[in-house]
Formats: structure tokens, C-alpha cells, sequence
């Protein structure tokens, strides 16, 4: 059996990804559907090796390599086994992420999809889009902090990797400067349309 279906969700902190990603759980499952929470990086070994053994020798590129191995270790271990069983997996991050990321901090998107063709293709994926100034926000809950500026320079390349892939037709975009509801019931009318589920 091969029925099971992968969502996944990208955007900056403070998108709402995780939010929404607990929503569509509680709804699915409501609904009768086995529907399974899971999120990148998934943090095994070789993560843990690149950020406690040599965060001093990190480049975009050894980030994107260490991401990718990441992301098919989880493909064998969380998201085939499910997908295998029938389950809808939601993906908080996937490949989206280390292509707008690794991206913004120098390595060509182009080479950062390639080195993670072989993860598995998701069945939808949503890119949940707002201002980087206001992820911030929300994040630090207090507008009157100032964001740290080197952060914000990053996060507006971040934005415009993520609207790229948007442009390429590998994610759909969703406003999420909205009001959780509002965003909510977009990502909600994309699930039913693309994945044909009863929601
Ligand atoms: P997070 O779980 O917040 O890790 P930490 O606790 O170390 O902050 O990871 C989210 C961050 O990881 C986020 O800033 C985006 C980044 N990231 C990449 O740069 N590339 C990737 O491929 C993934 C999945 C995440």
C-alpha cells in the first residue's frame, strides 16, 4: 500500500508553520484520516556532529550537505514508513528550507535542489509568507525590541529565495500576515484541492 500522502509547510520563524501544522492534524484526524506531525531538520548525528564538532568550519555548502543527509535519513526513518502505511505526514521545513536558507547565506539554489532530488517529492507544499520584520515580531512578542539587523538581512534573502521557488512553481504561496483563521481556512482549501481529502 502506497496511499499515504506528504504536506509541508515553509516559511521564516514566525510564519505560523507549526500552528498551522497542529491544526491540520487535529482537523484531519477528526475527519478519520491518520495524519502524522513531523518537522526538519529532523536533528540526527550528522547535524549534531556539524554543530557541536565543527560549527567553526561551516560554510552554506557543508550546511546544505549535512541538511540533505538529514533529510534522507528522515525519509527512511519518519516519512517512508508512514507514507508506506497510509498516513498524511505534515512537514514542518523540507528541501524549501535549505534552498532559501543555504541559499541566502551563498550556495547556488540550483546545486541545494539537486543534492536533494532523491528526498521524496511532497504531494503539496505551502509556503506561508510574511514580512520578515514581522516574523520577528512575532517571535520576540515585543515590538518595541529592535531586530537584530544582520538577522534581518538574511531572513529578506530568505524571503526572496522562498518567492523564487514560489515562481517556479515548487511552492504555493499563502499570505500569512493574516489572521490565523484567515490563513487557516487558504492552507485548509489547498489540501482539499490538491490532495482530494475530505475535510
Ligand atoms: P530549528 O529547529 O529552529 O533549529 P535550532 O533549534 O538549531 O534553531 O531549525 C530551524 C532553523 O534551521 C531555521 O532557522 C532554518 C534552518 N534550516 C536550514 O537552514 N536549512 C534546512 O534545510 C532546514 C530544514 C532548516
Amino acid at each position: 500500500m502506497n496511499n499515504g500522502k506528504l504536506v509541508v509547510l515553509e516559511g521564516i520563524d514566525g510564519a505560523g508553520k507549526t500552528s498551522i501544522a497542529y491544526k491540520l492534524i487535529e482537523e484531519l484526524k477528526i475527519k478519520g484520516y491518520d495524519a502524522i506531525y513531523t518537522y526538519e531538520p529532523y536533528n540526527t548525528l550528522y547535524v549534531k556532529i556539524l554543530k557541536e564538532e565543527y560549527n567553526n568550519y561551516r560554510t552554506a555548502f557543508l550546511d546544505a550537505l549535512t541538511y540533505a543527509a538529514d533529510r534522507l535519513l528522515h525519509n527512511r526513518i519518519v516519512i517512508e514508513p508512514a507514507i508506506q502505511t497510509g498516513k498524511i505526514v505534515v512537514c514542518d521545513r523540507y528541501y524549501y528550507s535549505s534552498a532559501a536558507y543555504q541559499g541566502a547565506m551563498g550556495a547556488p539554489i540550483e546545486w541545494v535542489l539537486e543534492i536533494n532530488k532523491y528526498a521524496r517529492k511532497p504531494d503539496i507544499a505551502v509556503y506561508l509568507d510574511i514580512d520578515p520584520k514581522l516574523g520577528l515580531r512575532r517571535r520576540q512578542g515585543l515590538s518595541s525590541r529592535f531586530p537584530e539587523y544582520e538577522k534581518l538581512e538574511i531572513l529578506e534573502k530568505v524571503r526572496q529565495n522562498y518567492l523564487y521557488l514560489v515562481d517556479k512553481g515548487l511552492l504555493i504561496m499563502v499570505d500569512a500576515s493574516r489572521s490565523f483563521e484567515e490563513v487557516y481556512n487558504d492552507v485548509k482549501k489547498l489540501i482539499i484541492e490538491k490532495l482530494g481529502v475530505d475535510l
